[in-house]
């Protein structure tokens, strides 16, 4: 690495941004601002004004630069990650959040629209990204979240502990069964990934959390049919399930939600590519004869 005591911050930033570019970095040029401005903490405007002058580039930059060089996630190295309108703590042994799950959390907030106080509950809330947004975004929203890992466990705690949202450890299979019936919505983006298909990019399949990606079993659906069953148990009859899952499984949860009987309204949504990546239903009534 060629940086250099002195270099102006305009230099050191061009040379991350061709380190990171030859590292594979899909977003060479923002991911160098944003460590730079990680160091410096002015907000990428006035950053990007100070890359016009001759502003000598922050100590330690090097030292980020070359950990993202090696696909540490960036959110990892600044310990943020931004989702809606919540900055979240994450790092080692939580799931980033996505941008596509920010969606997700938008079909809950549609669907509750006009309800004085809806109970919510988010299964595998990793970070608390959906169950967090929910209680920010909804004022009266009674908002439960369930995370099985301990270390992911540990920053939802601190993630959802300001919001008000009753975070519990537990599996999503069999959690707060004291809540059954209850719920007018339950939203999960569970593990779906299916076995083999193991993520290319280094900073998925080294750095978020394998338990937040595989769904288990050949096809992943072990855990997302575990959701559905959950949600079919926790809601009130003509409560809203919605789930995040892969484009290739789009049909497969729309079937598999009819074949239970215990739906109506099974509906897939798009995320903002245009992807099918997302499906909600309606609980029916009545439990149907075996
Ligand atoms: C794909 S991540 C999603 C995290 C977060 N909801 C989001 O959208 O960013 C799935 C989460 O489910 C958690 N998880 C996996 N198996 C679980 C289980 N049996 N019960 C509860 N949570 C589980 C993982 O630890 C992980 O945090």
């Amino acid at each position: 690495m060629a940086f250099h005591q002195g270099q102006s911050l305009a230099d050191a930033v061009r040379e991350a941004t061709d380190i990171l570019a030859d590292a594979g970095v899909p977003s060479p040029r923002v991911d160098a601002e944003l460590l730079a401005d990680h160091l410096l903490g002015v907000g990428l405007g006035r950053l990007r004004a100070m890359l016009l002058g001759d502003s000598p580039a922050p100590e330690g930059y090097a030292e980020l630069v070359s950990e993202r060089a090696e696909r540490v996630p960036l959110q990892h190295i600044t310990g943020v990650a931004y989702f809606r309108h919540l900055e979240l703590r994450v790092g080692p042994g939580v799931f980033v959040p996505r941008p596509e799950t920010e969606s997700v959390v938008q079909l809950v907030i549609d669907h509750v629209a006009g309800m004085a106080h809806p109970k919510v509950v988010d299964l595998g809330t990793g970070s608390g990204a959906i169950a967090g947004s929910i209680a920010q975004e909804v004022p009266g929203a009674e908002v439960h979240a369930v995370e099985y890992s301990p270390f992911a466990h540990a920053w939802a705690m601190r993630n959802l502990e300001p919001l008000g949202v009753t975070l519990i450890q537990g599996d999503l299979r069999d959690a707060l069964p004291e809540h059954n019936g209850t719920f007018d919505v339950v939203v999960s983006n569970p593990p779906y990934i299916p076995a083999e298909a193991i993520p290319t990019e280094p900073e998925v399949a080294l750095h978020d959390p394998p338990e937040a990606l595989y769904g288990g079993g050949a096809d992943g659906m072990e855990l997302p049919t575990a959701a559905a069953a959950s949600a079919a148990r926790l809601l009130k009859s003509g409560g809203y399930f919605v789930m995040e899952h892969a484009e290739v499984q789009a049909a497969w949860i729309a079937t598999m939600l009819k074949r239970t009987g215990r739906w109506s309204n099974v509906t897939t949504h798009l995320d903002l590519n245009g992807k099918e990546r997302a499906t909600s239903a309606l609980l029916a009534g009545t439990v149907p004869d075996e």
